[in-house]
């Protein structure tokens, strides 16, 4: 899937509500118009702790870091079944606000429609692949709406898989989080090698000599520590195959302020599982459907 996203071209939100008993999470300002920036202040107040507004009871959560998990994506038969999975993953997470962003020179209607019922605070971007890399940064204007408040920034690819004690950990994220991904790098795992509470390498089955032998869905990135880098971008010129990470993380950060999760690394919480490519071999060109389905 694609890595990393350049500015958005576009931003719709959902503030579809978790059920339950439970108040509702912070409102979320207004979608703007399609196919226009997102605002660069929101119209209305940016959302407060739960506190901050009278009546209502104060809520554990509303003192947690919001995590904002980036996830590119893009059109193919799976698409909508991976989002559906992530979705089912993030829609338990407390204060999780996901970023998709098409590959796409618009939003397309099934990812349009897909986070209109997700049911959680979703901010849905495209852009589209030519003009990514020639663009800086990721899409500034959503963390820009959200500077004042606390928040860690996770990329969060859609064939991956994710156990919700991960986000539990990369939530205490001071600057950097690193943690063990599943199923990566041609092993069962690649970790970050911890010694006293330090990173000190890295086990892989890939050139080990990179700065941060890593990979994307094995770190998360404090926004203030995104803030103060705002020249830190994913290069696609000049990063080789499987460089992105070390090229991104070395901008912001060194090994040694690495801060080892789930239980110094050694606990796997994130699998980078893939899906099956679909056998689409009968799929007929002639005498279609009389529906047309969206899978
Ligand atoms: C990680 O290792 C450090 C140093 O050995 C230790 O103090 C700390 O308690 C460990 N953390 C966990 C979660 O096990």
């Amino acid at each position: 899937s694609p890595r990393r996203p350049g500015a958005a071209a576009g931003a719709e939100r959902s503030g579809a509500e978790r059920g339950g008993s439970s108040p509702p999470p912070p409102a979320h300002p207004r979608p703007p118009p399609a196919g226009t920036l997102p605002p660069a202040s929101p119209p209305s107040p940016p959302p407060r702790p739960a506190a901050a507004r009278a009546p209502a009871p104060r809520r554990p959560e509303a003192a947690l870091p919001t995590i904002y998990a980036i996830t590119p994506t893009y059109s193919r038969p799976v698409q909508k079944a991976e989002l559906t999975r992530l979705a089912n993953t993030f829609r338990q997470v407390a204060r999780l606000h996901w970023i998709l962003v098409e590959d796409a020179a618009a939003r397309s209607e099934l990812v349009s429609r897909f986070v209109a019922g997700a049911g959680l605070p979703c901010t849905h971007l495209h852009v589209p692949t030519p003009r990514r890399y020639k663009r800086p940064g990721l899409p500034r204007a959503t963390e820009q709406r959200n500077a004042g408040l606390p928040g860690v920034l996770f990329f969060a690819d859609d064939d991956n898989t994710y156990s919700l004690e991960l986000f539990q950990e990369m939530r205490t994220t001071r600057k950097v989080s690193v943690w063990p991904v599943g199923l990566v790098g041609g092993r069962r795992y690649e970790r970050p090698v911890v010694e006293n509470g330090k990173v000190v390498g890295w086990y892989t089955g890939w050139r080990a000599d990179r700065p941060f032998a890593i990979d994307m869905a094995g770190f998360a990135v404090s926004l203030q520590v995104i803030l103060s880098h705002p020249k830190a971008v994913f290069k696609r010129r000049g990063s080789q195959p499987g460089m992105q990470e070390s090229d991104f993380l070395k901008q912001i950060t060194t090994v040694e302020e690495l801060e080892p999760k789930a239980n110094n690394c050694t606990k796997v919480l994130v699998w980078h599982t893939r899906t099956e490519k679909v056998n689409l071999a009968n799929e007929p060109k002639y005498h279609l459907d009389t529906v047309s389905i969206e899978v």
